[in-house]
């Protein structure tokens, strides 16, 4: 595959799925190795996942009840340009599930991207009084 038709593609998918977020990783990022703390990462998942619960069910107030086991694929650097795709795969009663994958854009890469973890995270509706609520459909 030619430069241009690989540029086309990847603008196809882009299209195809909704970035939840997107950020740049800083130094205040990153462990004593100048790699990015997992943890940093994982509270990015979270709230990426949270702002997709939002957007597909409309309801506005979520609690995290898990996150599926997660695995690092690669590192993330200082300077990467970080990108976490939500989309959701289950609605259930009071429960929404949704796939994070999160992939890194190196620094000066011109725009390479690398795989660096996926995760399913598990919400549930909850009212003012933090009780679950059916999610509605
Ligand atoms: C989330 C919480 C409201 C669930 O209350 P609960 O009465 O135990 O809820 P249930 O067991 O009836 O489960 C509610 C839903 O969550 C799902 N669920 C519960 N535990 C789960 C788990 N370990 N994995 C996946 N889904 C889970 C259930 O399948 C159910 O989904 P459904 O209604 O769509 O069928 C309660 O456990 C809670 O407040 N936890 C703390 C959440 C929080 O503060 N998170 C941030 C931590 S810092």
């Amino acid at each position: 595959m030619d430069k241009e038709s690989l540029e086309t593609a990847d603008q196809v998918a882009e299209t195809k799925r909704e970035v939840a977020i997107r950020i740049t990783m800083m130094p205040r990022d990153t462990n004593a190795h100048g790699t990015v703390f997992g943890g940093i990462i994982l509270s990015y998942i979270d709230v990426a996942g949270g702002v997709e619960a939002v957007r597909h069910t409309g309801h506005d107030r979520f609690v995290t009840v898990a996150m599926r086991e997660i695995v690092f694929l690669e590192p993330v650097f200082i300077g990467d340009l970080v990108s976490f795709y939500a989309e959701t795969v289950k609605v259930g009663n009071t429960s929404v599930t949704i796939r994070v994958i999160v992939e890194a854009q190196r620094f000066g890469s011109h725009g390479q991207s690398v795989r660096v973890t996926e995760a399913e995270v598990v919400y549930v509706a909850i009212n003012q009084y933090r009780e679950k609520v059916k999610i509605k459909k």
